[in-house]
């Protein structure tokens, strides 16, 4: 037992500082202090006054002397609303949940207008989406408008703009639109006016019975507590004080759609003009009236719900009532949990410098905090991570703060690090790891802790960081001031992280719970500003039951997701140094199957400097790494496909698998490894495609295929048998081109996307092979003209091999089988005509011409 006999006679036991007291000297001194007489001490007393006068005036500013006076800051934020018993009852009890039957027809997805790509509210308003994990599609203004509906469901819940003018101004034909998708969806629309300092009054806001006045400053900001907009928000607080800025824009209305949700007092009262030159009369709005910066619309006047915002975000509430007008203008669709489950590790509750260490009055604070947060918390405990090698490595007392630590082991929960704090991936002998591991375990043995330990197997929950760091242990030295530390907490980056995550887990070091105990500060004074100003209902789970509420959560977190790891500095460090990260693809061909996918591939392999993949086993030419089981192979297996490029001839690597093109988790998983790839489609007729599958899967035997005809494939219902409604699933599918490319577009930007007609492919390949060689800026230019040739007896273009002989694809390409009967035809002419309507607005908005097929399958389609 390696540690029973190092640790265990050396270990000092906590002894009370205080038995010096009733030793002999104590009392001597005792004695004689008693026998002074009163003018003796009334000297002293003045001599000791101004002595410490000078010195402190002296010596205030100089730091070492403040640190021995250093008194760790107390968490100072104060909730009125709790204390005041009328602005208690102003608040609601239960929040509002915002659910209603509307939701049913609607995505879980928010539309933004932004300005620009680069506006700065516009990416603010992002950000907080993004933060949120709630879905959006940004759209930059302008002729166009996105597709608003797919087969009878809205794509949008909500839409925002981040300048509403931009909403006021639309063009007529697309206005009417707009609105009229939010009538019949009930979709909300949330308006930012951008602040402004021209000091303006009674301006009208276009085509609404609403007044503004702009370039206002205020103060004193409260809620609405009857504002039904209000769910992690929570009224009956007020923020004392000057709001940010001069800036806002606050609004008037006598009609009864509007209500007020975001309310504040003048600065200054606000002078009125008068249209009438006969009177002298100045008009003032008065300091003491309240006025409106958040107003909701309730509809009532043209049928469309509101709500507007009289400046962005410098102050942090608007963000939780951005937040709270996303629920409620989406029935409740993209509404924000009530619960947060917190917890809060000190990582290396052993590693720190010497003088720089918990001492026995930290750790008895540590335990009054962690008192303290139970009752605002229920059942918190604090987690510690511990390193045994660093146990007494402290001065004396900071010594006997690790002793009663590990005396009051039972009050928290324990995880553990290597034995001497070294991150696993810096080992190369994997022995000498497993005994560092060791060493801790045993570590942990002798002084309990096993049974308080958790160890999480393969989960790894994301962590947030609080703003304190190791090094960021003093009030007065924090970086930025200590109003950085009290802003974060107060509305700031600290409280939002409350607000965006359900489930946070927090990393601290020992060091915040020593010197100005930073972190008890930081954390009791979030606390009580989380309750006093939201909704939200505080708990906390040790480390595995977390992690298992996490994936419940998230259960599509629990798939790993491969990104580059040269593309971030750290991931770059602990990769293998013997790998490279140039061994990935730069173009996909996407497919979908049965469209020429591989008389494209082939065509491409032909070019002297784009290299395609190693064939797989299992899938020949085919990877199929993105989507299905081998994407939990790992990236070193997908690595393993590519060669690596050599400086001395430049390769351009692919991958081609057609399956790619309709997998859900495609687009998602191929831009976190391959964000700047670039992407090639290849179009048919879905109807010609269709059909194509079908004899494809009967060439390969299949039996439902063998055993049905194509149209009972494609007119299989749900009371079909199901490996049926299996193979009409992958017969019909991958056909609605416009949803599935959607879907790539919102990963890939759409000029990192280049999509081929078929039968451009069929009829002039060499064409489309100029066309790509353009879109993929390739060199050397090939030229296809003397590398391709139609071969009759194929009836398709094929390689040439020499001058007389070509090499034509397989078999399994270009079969021969019987027309399509016309019932087929037609029933697959009016299934795919929603989809080609949204596939032809697609391409015209992507300036992409239409190709004859689609036009011949629309024309057709309607009859
Ligand atoms: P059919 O076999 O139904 O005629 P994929 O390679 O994506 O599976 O697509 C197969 C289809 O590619 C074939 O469908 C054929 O029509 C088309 N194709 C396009 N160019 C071709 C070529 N040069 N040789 C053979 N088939 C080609």
């Amino acid at each position: 037992m390696l540690f029973e006999s190092i640790l265990r006679p050396e270990r000092r036991k906590y002894k009370p500082l205080t038995t010096w007291k009733n030793g002999s000297k104590a009392s001597t001194k005792w004695i004689r202090i008693k026998s002074l007489s009163i003018k003796q001490w009334l000297f002293i007393s003045v001599v000791f006054s101004i002595t410490s006068f000078i010195i402190f005036s002296h010596f205030l500013s100089n730091s070492s002397l403040h640190g021995l006076i250093r008194i760790p800051p107390k968490p100072k934020f104060k909730c009125y609303s709790n204390e005041d018993p009328l602005r208690a009852s102003l608040r609601r009890i239960t929040p509002n949940t915002h659910v209603s039957k509307f939701q049913l027809r609607l995505d879980p997805k928010v539309l933004v207008f932004v300005e620009t790509q680069y506006s700065k509210l516009g990416k603010q308003i992002t950000e907080i989406l993004e933060s949120s994990r709630i879905k959006f599609k940004a759209e930059i203004v302008g002729k166009s408008l996105p597709l608003l509906t797919n087969l009878e469901r809205g794509r949008f819940a909500v839409i925002i703009f981040e300048n509403l003018n931009k909403y006021l101004n639309m063009n007529k034909w697309n206005r009417e639109l707009l609105d009229k998708y939010c009538r019949e969806y009930s979709v909300g629309i949330i308006g930012m006016i951008q602040p402004n300092d021209e000091k303006r009054n009674g301006v009208q806001l276009r085509g609404f019975p609403l007044q503004m006045d702009t370039g206002v400053a205020i103060r004193d900001f409260r809620l609405n507590p009857l504002s039904p907009i209000l769910r992690v928000t929570r009224a009956g607080e007020v923020q004392f004080g000057n709001l940010p800025g001069d800036d806002w824009v606050v609004f008037y209305s006598n009609h009864t759609s509007y209500q007020p949700l975001g309310q504040a007092y003048l600065q200054r009262p606000i002078e009125l003009y008068s249209n009438d030159v006969n009177t002298n009369e100045t008009n003032f709005i008065p300091k003491k009236k309240l006025v409106t910066t958040v107003i909701q619309d309730h509809g009532l006047y043209d049928g469309i719900q509101r709500i507007l915002f009289g400046n962005g975000f410098t102050f942090w509430i608007n963000k939780l009532l951005l937040l709270d007008s996303i629920s409620f203008l989406s029935h409740g669709k993209l509404s924000l949990p009530l619960q947060r489950y917190i917890l809060i590790d000190i990582d290396d509750i052993f590693v720190g410098e010497k003088g720089t260490r918990m001492k026995r009055s930290d750790v008895l604070e540590l335990l009054d905090s962690q008192r303290r947060l139970s009752l605002l918390i229920p059942g918190f405990r604090f987690n510690l991570g511990f390193s045994g090698k660093y146990y007494h490595k402290g001065y004396a007392d900071e010594d006997y703060g690790d002793d009663l630590l590990l005396d009051n082991a039972d009050k928290f929960w324990w995880f553990c690090h290597m034995y001497s704090h070294t991150q696993p991936h810096l080992y190369d002998n994997i022995t000498i790891l497993e005994n560092e591991m060791k060493m801790n375990h045993e570590f942990a043995q002798v002084f309990n802790l096993l049974p308080l330990c958790y160890v999480l197997d393969s989960a790894v929950l994301p962590r947030q960081t609080c703003g304190l760091y190791t090094h960021t242990i003093f009030l007065d030295k924090y970086p930025g001031g200590r109003h950085k530390l009290d802003n974060s907490i107060h509305g700031g980056e600290l409280f939002y992280s409350f607000i965006f995550n359900p489930i946070n887990v927090f990393m601290t070091h020992l060091s915040n719970y020593g010197n100005d105990r930073l972190a008890i500060y930081a954390f009791e004074s979030v606390i009580k500003f989380v309750q006093c100003w939201t909704n939200l209902q505080l708990y906390t789970l040790p480390p595995l039951p977390l992690a298992t509420k996490y994936f419940q959560l998230y259960p599509e977190e629990s798939d790993p997701i491969w990104m580059n790891p040269c593309n971030d500095k750290r991931h770059h460090s602990i990769w293998s140094s013997t790998k490279s990260c140039d061994q990935l693809p730069k173009f996909l061909v996407i497919g979908p199957q049965k469209t020429g996918s591989t008389a494209l591939y082939t065509f491409l392999s032909m070019h002297p400097t784009i290299v395609s993949n190693y064939p797989s086993p299992e899938t020949f030419e085919e990877i199929q790494f993105f989507n299905g089981k081998n994407y939990y192979k790992g990236l070193d297996w997908y690595m393993n496909f590519f060669p690596v490029p050599k400086n001395s001839s430049p390769s351009y690597l692919f991958e081609k698998s057609a399956t790619y093109f309709d997998g859900e988790l495609v687009p998602m998983r191929a831009h976190a490894l391959l964000p700047t790839a670039k992407l090639v489609a290849i179009l048919v007729s879905p109807i010609k495609r269709a059909y194509s599958w079908y004899h494809h899967t009967r060439a390969h035997k299949s039996s439902i295929a063998l055993n049905f005809s194509f149209f009972d494939v494609i007119t299989a219902n749900e009371k079909s048998p199901k490996l049926l409604r299996e193979l009409r699933n992958r017969c019909l599918n991958p056909g609605t081109y416009a949803q599935h490319l959607e879907r790539w577009l919102s990963y890939y930007s759409p000029q990192q996307l280049m999509i081929i007609d078929g039968e451009e492919l069929k009829a002039n390949p060499v064409l489309v092979m100029n066309k790509l060689q353009n879109f993929l800026k390739i060199e050397p230019y090939f030229d296809y003209k003397l590398h391709l040739r139609f071969d009759p007896k194929k009836g398709f273009f094929c390689q040439v091999i020499h001058m007389n002989s070509t090499k034509c694809l397989g078999r399994s390409k270009g079969r021969v089988y019987p027309p399509m009967d016309s019932t087929a035809h037609k029933f697959l002419r009016s299934f795919y005509l929603p989809h080609n309507i949204a596939l032809s607005k697609l391409l015209t908005k992507l300036h992409h011409p239409i190709p004859s097929w689609l036009e011949d399958d629309l024309s057709t389609g309607y009859t």
